[in-house]
């Protein structure tokens, strides 16, 4: 059976592999530098752990619907990566340490960290299309198969929570919460509107990894709503937990800075409800989570990423 850490590694090694080989070097070492050296890798994790799942179920190749996922499964890495390298960014959350290094725009200035995540979010949608990006652009139409249809449901899905509806958007609300919207007075978030925002510059993009998988693998509708169900649980609980680490835990722990968000008055969960309230929270959420995958029959990976989400220390 594949553990979590065999699916790292499987991951760890595509992404290098993703990265687009021909454009100007520079702009690819900003990418690279955004992408590569560090972080959990648990959204592509999630991927193929969800598409293992349902092979599981089925009775069909795990080794096949893996290797179906894995563009997926990257173009999720690489979504969240220029997410991380904008967030960083002086305009938003101004911070200088990310998975234990310099932020990007400190190495490469924030003109070109901009432009390395808007080329990891552009590399993603290539990756989901099956195509390789290069010089000749008559070559990009991609093939017509039986994947085809699975792969634009999966560029549908990842549209729709990468964008303004979902990240974007919940970032757009914590940029306001923060008060660096001169057209938008920061107020005081409600819980309800916390919940929302925690949803969509977090949860969205989990909820996206975990159905992209399944939806990859070939399951049924039924399926990937069980799927998504689990995902949007995950995806509160592990925002909480985010913030909860940002008050309870070190910058040798994290490899990020810690206190950032009490330091920016940013509206969280410790903030809302307290911290031992939060943890509550959290674990009734990863409760929710496994007991959505029940009615799918669904398990493995899928549970031990649910318990990790908030015993992580990272
Ligand atoms: C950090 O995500 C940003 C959030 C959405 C909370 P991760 O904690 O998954 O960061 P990496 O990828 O492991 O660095
Ligand atoms: C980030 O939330 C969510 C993203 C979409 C990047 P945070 O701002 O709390 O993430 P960290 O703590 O900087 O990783
Ligand atoms: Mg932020
Ligand atoms: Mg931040
Ligand atoms: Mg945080």
């Amino acid at each position: 059976m594949t553990s979590l850490e065999d699916l790292r590694r499987i991951v760890e090694a595509a992404l290098e592999q993703a990265l687009p080989a021909t454009a100007p070097g520079p702009i690819v070492d900003a990418m690279r530098y955004g992408l590569l050296g560090g972080g959990k890798r648990l959204r592509p994790c999630l991927t193929l752990a969800a598409a293992e799942a349902v092979a599981e179920r089925d009775g069909t190749s795990v080794d096949a619907a893996r290797e179906t996922a894995l563009p997926a499964a990257c173009a999720l890495e690489f979504i969240h990566s220029y997410s991380l390298v904008h967030d960083d960014l002086p305009a938003m959350d101004d911070d200088v340490l990310r998975r234990g290094r310099p932020t990007t725009h400190v190495i490469h200035g924030d003109g070109m960290a901009v432009l390395a995540g808007d080329g990891l979010l552009t590399q993603a949608f290539a990756l989901l299309a099956g195509i390789e990006l290069g010089n000749q652009f008559t070559e990009l139409i991609p093939e017509f198969n039986s994947q085809t249809s699975r792969r634009l449901r999966a560029v549908a899905v990842l549209a729709q929570a990468a964008g303004a509806h979902g990240m974007v958007g919940g970032q757009a609300i914590d940029l306001i919460a923060a008060g660096k919207v001169p057209s938008q007075p920061a107020a005081p978030l409600t819980t309800a509107a916390l919940r929302d925002m925690h949803a969509r510059k977090t949860g969205a993009l989990l909820r996206a990894a975990a159905t992209l998988g399944a939806i990859m693998a070939g399951a049924d509708d039924a399926t990937v709503t069980a799927v998504d169900n689990y995902a949007a649980e995950l995806g509160l609980a592990f925002q909480i937990v985010d913030d909860i680490l940002d008050v309870e835990s070190s910058a040798e722990a994290l490899g990020k800075t810690v206190g950032k968000d009490a330091a920016a008055g940013k509206p969280t969960y410790p903030s809302l409800y307290g911290l031992e309230p939060s943890k509550q929270l959290a674990a009734d959420c990863i409760r929710r989570a496994k007991a959505a995958l029940v009615p799918a029959r669904l398990g493995g990976l899928l549970l031990e990423i649910a318990d990790l989400t908030i015993s992580r220390k990272s």
